[in-house]
């Protein structure tokens, strides 16, 4: 198989080589010893399946991906999360080749700014910062002053004056619950995401009446009326540490069900619910991140496609609010 004039054709219609695999494989075998050979460390987010989870050198959320993606000593990376931490990889090692199991997997967070609206935007308001959540595209980060991620953007937002005018993207619900928790008025672009804005209030009303001692966590990227009704609001590490170090036993959990793969590993006994979304289905997915699996991790780290590339311009442009957020996320002991 010519890859070179074959790969290019593929990887722009699906997004990832479809190529057979033996079936007879034992693909975590395959995969360990590609690593080994060569020098190449599987980053993997929380909401991946459970396959990639249990393969990987580190599981983490969008904070602790950035900080390992920039102190690996690894030759290649294997993102297996979405597109935006693929990039940000890239832009905190950009010597290192970044791959990415399918390039179609996206983010609706990130989709809903695209730079030539929010760079209109951003001119309503010549005189503010611009926070920038981590889920945004490297275009979005090189317009920004600071990055940030749900571990830190209280912190982030916290480390500027209190006079300072801010304007808060992609996610509006995220930006509104750090504004309450701040007591600071951002102007607020106005993104969310797909995963975390179905939750049933309704069903999950019914759900906390059927377990009343379960504890309700949720990610701030869910709607306000969904957190008024939280124990607990954090991001994905958070929402792990908060179950294990709680001595209830029981929680019903509100962000895309992948992360209860890790709960359930750290506390066997305890029960975790997924919340359910307004349709039929019972837990929910991000469908983009979703799009990786186990085979097509494989394929990627053995031909070394797809890779994730970006200009040197960009990179230096998006680098900096990157490294203030890791800076300033370092002075809080993040
Ligand atoms: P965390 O940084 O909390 O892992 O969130 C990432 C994400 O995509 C949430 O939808
Ligand atoms: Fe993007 Fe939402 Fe999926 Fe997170 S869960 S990657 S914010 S679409």
């Amino acid at each position: 198989m010519n890859l070179s004039t074959e790969a290019p054709e593929v990887l722009l219609e699906k997004g990832y080589l479809n190529y057979e695999i033996d079936p007879t494989l034992d693909l975590f075998e395959e995969i360990e010893k590609l690593k080994k050979e060569k020098n190449a460390v599987i980053l993997a987010h929380y909401y991946q399946e459970p396959d990639i989870q249990d393969i990987a050198d580190y599981i983490g959320d969008s904070l602790g991906l950035s900080q390992e993606a920039a102190k690996t000593d690894a030759d290649i990376i294997v993102f297996a999360g979405v597109h935006f931490m693929a990039e940000t990889a890239k832009i905190l090692s950009p010597n290192k080749k970044v791959l990415l199991p399918d390039l179609k997997a996206g983010c609706s967070l990130a989709d809903t700014c695209p730079p030539d609206l929010f760079s209109k935007f951003k001119e309503k308001y010549p005189d503010h910062t611009v926070i920038m959540y981590v889920n945004s595209t490297a275009d979005i980060k090189a317009m920004s002053d600071i990055v940030c991620t749900s571990t830190n953007a209280v912190q982030i937002v916290e480390s500027l004056p209190k006079d300072e005018k801010i304007i808060f993207g992609p996610d509006k619900n995220l930006g509104a619950w750090v504004a309450k928790k701040t007591k600071r008025d951002m102007v607020l672009w106005p993104g969310s995401c797909m995963v975390h804005e179905i939750f049933s209030l309704e069903k999950i009303t019914k759900l906390k009446n059927r377990h009343p001692n379960a504890k309700f966590i949720a990610h701030p990227e869910c709607e306000d009326h969904v957190l008024k009704l939280a124990d607990y609001i954090g991001s994905t590490t958070g929402l792990l540490k908060y179950t294990i170090n709680s001595l209830e036993q029981e929680f019903i959990v509100a962000t895309e069900s992948g992360i209860i793969h890790q709960m359930q590993k750290a506390s066997p006994h305890k029960t975790f619910i997924p919340a359910p979304p307004t349709n039929s289905c019972a837990c929910n997915d991000c469908p983009h991140m979703k799009r990786n699996t186990l085979e097509k991790l494989y394929l990627c780290l053995k031909y070394e496609l797809p890779e994730v590339n970006l200009s040197k311009e960009l990179i230096e442009k998006s680098v900096k609010p990157i490294k203030r957020m890791l800076d300033i996320s370092a002075q809080y002991g993040l």
